[in-house]
């Protein structure tokens, strides 16, 4: 192990030692871990065109999806990422996706990122999904940190993120590139006490 001058803010562990939790939305939806059988939301959000512009989802096959679907369970085990699905509750099919990827226990922060099928938006499920999965990653998880970037050209996630209270920190110039050529990202964050 690697000497820092201060602890880790969360313990190498903490994630892998539970089980991902059902997280219950107001609005009667919830957020559950992804299943076998949401292969079809991951193959239908594949070739929706906002999601493959705006989170570069590209799912070939089955196959892979189903892939798709281990290595978001691998990456909790692994303390990487903490990945949902937005669904109805008792079996319902999930409808869209949010989690942090990049998750650094040590230095206490991590990145939301999330997608809704065209069926799920405009019902402010994502804004009320990322406020719950703030909540948790602060209050249950310990992460002191959260960031949230879009492309400038993104304004229904610039305004989710916003409505989720997420600040604009400032833009990150040809921060990601897209299939279009790179694009400047806005960088939201949210802080333990911003809530
Ligand atoms: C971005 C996304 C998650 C938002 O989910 P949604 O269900 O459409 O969001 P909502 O309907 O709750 O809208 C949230 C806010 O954004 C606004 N909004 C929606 N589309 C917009 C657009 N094209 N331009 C500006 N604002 C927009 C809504 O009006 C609403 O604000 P309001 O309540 O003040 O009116 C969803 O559209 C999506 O998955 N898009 C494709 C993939 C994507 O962009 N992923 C994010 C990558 S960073």
């Amino acid at each position: 192990m690697i000497a820092s001058a201060v602890p880790p803010v969360v313990p190498a562990g903490h994630l892998a030692e539970r089980q991902q939790p059902v997280l219950t939305l107001s609005s009667g939806m919830e957020l559950r871990p992804w299943r076998a059988g949401d292969v079809g939301t991951l193959m239908a959000a594949g070739q929706d065109p906002a999601i493959r512009q705006w989170n570069l989802l590209v799912v070939a096959s089955p196959a892979e999806a189903a892939k798709r679907i281990e290595r978001m369970h691998e990456r909790w085990q692994n303390e990487q990422g903490a990945i949902w699905a937005i669904a109805d509750p008792d079996g319902g099919e999930a409808v869209g996706l949010i989690g942090l990827s990049d998750i650094d226990l040590a230095g206490g922060s991590a990145e939301v990122v999330y997608w809704v099928l065209p069926a799920g938006r405009g019902r402010g499920v994502v804004v009320e999904a990322t406020k719950r999965l703030s909540r948790w990653a602060f209050d249950d998880l310990g992460l002191h940190r959260l960031r949230l970037c879009h492309s400038m050209a993104n304004p229904a996630s610039c305004r989710v993120a916003a409505k989720a209270g997420f600040l604009v920190e400032g833009t990150m110039r040809s921060a990601l590139l897209h299939e279009d050529g790179w694009h400047d990202q806005h960088l939201h964050a949210l802080v333990q006490g911003d809530i």
